[in-house]
């Protein structure tokens, strides 16, 4: 079945060993009092296991339980949760909490008159099926025997009657009840582990260690949970389900800062095409359609029906993560191997099987959706959905453009006739058919026209759809607001950008950064769709990165608070790029000998050629980077009015 992270192995080692020290400013976050509530401990994970330390539960990439929409992850007791209390009744112990997010080493340290306890957890980067958990002790020790007791199972349910139990494995060593400290020094080196994904793609927030210690952690939660041999980030809420949040939320930053991880996402939709195609034979189109919340299968498990009768949207996402990676990678090996030719053509045909011509308008439509905004459903023409799937249709198109292979007519021509809704009077987008702009949305869904979905349209009307749905959005989740401050930066309201770009914020809870789904604290704990879409405000706002067909363009301005910023390792088309700005100059620098790269400039219009290692200053501006040097679209028409269907 293609899938390796399947009756995996789960190790938990308990060795005596040295400390790991890695300290960095805004890498450690470190408090002296426990979460008052439970689930504001960190999580450690590779990826392929992980676990909130002090829970009674890990959880391995790829494991669910329950037959259809009853399943869920599979829940695995944790072993390696050592909770060390009352060894020392006699004694003041002050205790330190830290999670070192550079090395991705969890440590609590208690500190006694005479002795020091620390326990060091960590998910094994490269021995992917471990999960340490390390007991030192400052003073002296000795090495104690233990014996492995092994537990073999499967889980309960299986999703399908024929998806079959899955097996797993546990193997762990038991934990001491006490330990019995005796002269003489030991210990055992522990492995020394360093995430060196950081040197090769991070934003530095400059001048602000709160700032930066927000970025790192957003960082941190999603690449610590990015599988090396799976496909889908280690699960988070909503029973480790993927759906959209994965695709359009957590993948933009990988894609952007590690261009090599990032088809390890695309292969969770590679890996689920055929599920995908059944699925849209039992709703009765053709082509390929995706679960709107998806598990070991494929198909779908979405426990709220009307997601899964109406959220349709979701196949268009996919498309949209297919359509970025293009544009980044240009024509790289992935966009040759089959399964992308095959996901992006069975995407579109899935689109053209859902759009109905109007015939008295010669137009397409889409009806009995529920877009983004999932108060409203089901619902006709719903913007963000057409236009996704306007963009979906012309991918086979773009695709072969780049790779030189031949795209059916028909996806271009239902694309060119698909039917966008349009306020004319009052020039902007209405949500769907009917909407007026007085009904309160769930979130700003209108809003995404202009990012992610880069849909080409005036300054006026861009910040119509911005003061609209910001005065009709609701609570909203966290990335709404990130994505409402990335429009305010595209029109340079730097001041209107600051208020919503904060407002994400009011997620992050307790001294290890966790995210919450909602602003209150309530919903999914450790949101990382949230952060991802928090990363992309930095990436895409104020960094003001978008990549088009011919050029990434850029417009680098310091997030408020701090002096600067710094986009480390930026990936484009087989590049890397480091960015950085304060508030009057921009620097660029290329650190890799892939393709040939120009730096355009907006104010002198000038067309550097960029050379590996040499840094190119200028004062900050709108700036684009392309292998042309020649763009296809004339010079200075940067930001909103670039229309994204030309094809370079
Ligand atoms: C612990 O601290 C308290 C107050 O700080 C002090 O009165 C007490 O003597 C200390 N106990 C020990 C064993 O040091
Ligand atoms: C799973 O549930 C479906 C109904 O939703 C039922 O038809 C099927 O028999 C169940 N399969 C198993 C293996 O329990
Ligand atoms: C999908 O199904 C086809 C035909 O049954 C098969 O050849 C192909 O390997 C399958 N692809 C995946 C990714 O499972
Ligand atoms: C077809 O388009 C016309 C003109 O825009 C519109 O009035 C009508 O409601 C549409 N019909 C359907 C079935 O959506
Ligand atoms: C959507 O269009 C269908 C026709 O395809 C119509 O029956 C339905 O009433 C429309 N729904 C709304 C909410 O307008
Ligand atoms: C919203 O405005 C429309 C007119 O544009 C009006 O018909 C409708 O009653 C208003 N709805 C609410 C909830 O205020
Ligand atoms: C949004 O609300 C504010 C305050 O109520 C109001 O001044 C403004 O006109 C509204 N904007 C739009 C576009 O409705
Ligand atoms: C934003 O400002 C830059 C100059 O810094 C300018 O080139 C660009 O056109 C402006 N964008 C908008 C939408 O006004
Ligand atoms: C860091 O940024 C936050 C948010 O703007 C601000 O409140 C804080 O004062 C800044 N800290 C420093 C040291 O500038």
């Amino acid at each position: 079945m293609g899938f390796c992270g399947v009756g995996g192995f789960l190790f938990l080692v308990f060795v005596f060993g040295k400390n790991i020290a890695a300290d960095k400013d805004g890498w450690d976050l470190c408090t002296d009092t426990p979460p008052a509530d439970a689930k504001l401990w960190p999580s450690i994970s590779n990826g392929h296991v992980g676990t909130v330390v002090h829970s009674d539960s890990v959880y391995m990439n790829g494991l669910y339980n329950g037959n259809g929409t009853t399943s869920t992850r599979a829940r695995i007791p944790a072993f390696t949760a050592l909770d060390v209390i009352n060894f020392a009744p006699d004694e003041n112990v002050s205790t330190t909490y830290c999670l070192h997010m550079n090395s991705g080493i969890y440590k609590e340290i208690y500190r006694g008159d005479h002795w020091r306890v620390t326990v060091t957890m960590y998910a094994h980067r490269v021995f992917n099926r471990l999960l340490v958990t390390e007991l030192t002790v400052a003073t002296d020790g000795q090495q104690r025997k233990l014996t492995i007791p092994l537990k073999y199972g499967t889980i309960l349910e299986a999703e399908t009657p024929e998806s079959g139990l899955t097996p797993v494995h546990v193997y762990y060593k038991t934990v001491p009840l006490d330990v019995t400290v005796e002269s003489g020094h030991s210990g055992t080196e522990t492995l020394v582990f360093l995430m060196s994904v950081w040197d090769t793609g991070r934003i530095d927030v400059i001048g602000n260690v709160t700032l930066a210690s927000s970025v790192y952690s957003a960082l941190y939660y999603i690449t610590s949970a990015m599988p090396l041999e799976e496909d889908t980030v280690w699960p988070f809420g909503y029973n480790g389900h993927v759906f959209w949040d994965q695709d359009t939320w957590m993948y933009p930053p990988v894609l952007v800062l590690h261009g090599d991880l990032a088809p390890v996402l695309l292969n969770t939709r590679f890996r689920t095409l055929n599920a995908s195609r059944e699925f849209a034979r039992r709703t009765g189109h053709s082509g390929a359609q995706y679960a709107w919340e998806s598990a070991f299968t494929g198909l779908d498990v979405t426990p709220w029906p009307p997601a899964q009768d109406y959220e349709h949207h979701v196949t268009g996402d996919v498309a949209l993560a297919l359509r970025q990676y293009v544009m980044m990678a240009g024509d790289s090996p992935l966009l040759h191997d089959v399964h992308f030719r095959e996901t992006v053509f069975a995407i579109a045909e899935f689109w053209k099987s859902r759009s109905v011509l109007n015939r008295s308008a010669g137009m397409y439509e889409i009806h009995n959706v529920m877009p983004p905004d999932e108060w409203h459903y089901p619902v006709n023409n719903s913007v963000y959905t057409n236009y996704v799937a306007k963009m979906a249709l012309l991918l086979p198109h773009f695709l072969c453009d780049v790779i030189h292979c031949l795209a059916p007519p028909e996806f271009e021509q239902v694309a060119g006739k698909m039917y966008i809704p349009f306020d004319a009077d009052k020039n902007y987008h209405p949500e769907y058919d009917g909407y007026t702009k007085n009904v309160s949305v769930k979130q700003g869904d209108g809003i995404l026209l202009g990012f992610p979905l880069q849909l080409a349209m005036t300054s006026d009307v861009r910040r119509n759809d911005l003061e609209i749905y910001e005065n009709t959005t609701g609570a909203g989740p966290a990335m709404t607001w990130g994505m409402f401050a990335i429009g305010w930066l595209e029109l340079n309201q730097t001041d209107r950008a600051e208020g919503l770009f904060f407002r994400q914020l009011l997620n992050k809870y307790g001294a290890f950064n966790i995210w919450t789904e909602d602003a209150d604290g309530g919903g999914v704990t450790n949101f990382i769709t949230g952060q991802g879409g928090y990363l992309q405000s930095i990436i895409h706002g104020y960094g003001g990165v978008r990549p088009y067909a011919d050029r990434l363009a850029l417009h680098c301005r310091p997030v408020p608070g701090s002096t600067g910023i710094s986009i480390v390792g930026l990936d484009y088309l087989g590049n890397s790029l480091d960015i950085s700005c304060d508030d009057r100059i921009t620097k660029v620098v290329r650190t890799s000998h892939g393709r040939q790269l120009y730096l355009h400039t907006s104010l002198t219009r000038e067309i550097i050629p960029l050379r590996p290692g040499v840094p190119v200053d200028m004062p900050s501006q709108p700036l684009a980077i392309s292998s042309y040097q020649t763009l296809k679209l004339p010079i200075g028409q940067f930001g909103v009015n670039v229309p994204v269907e030309i094809v370079g």
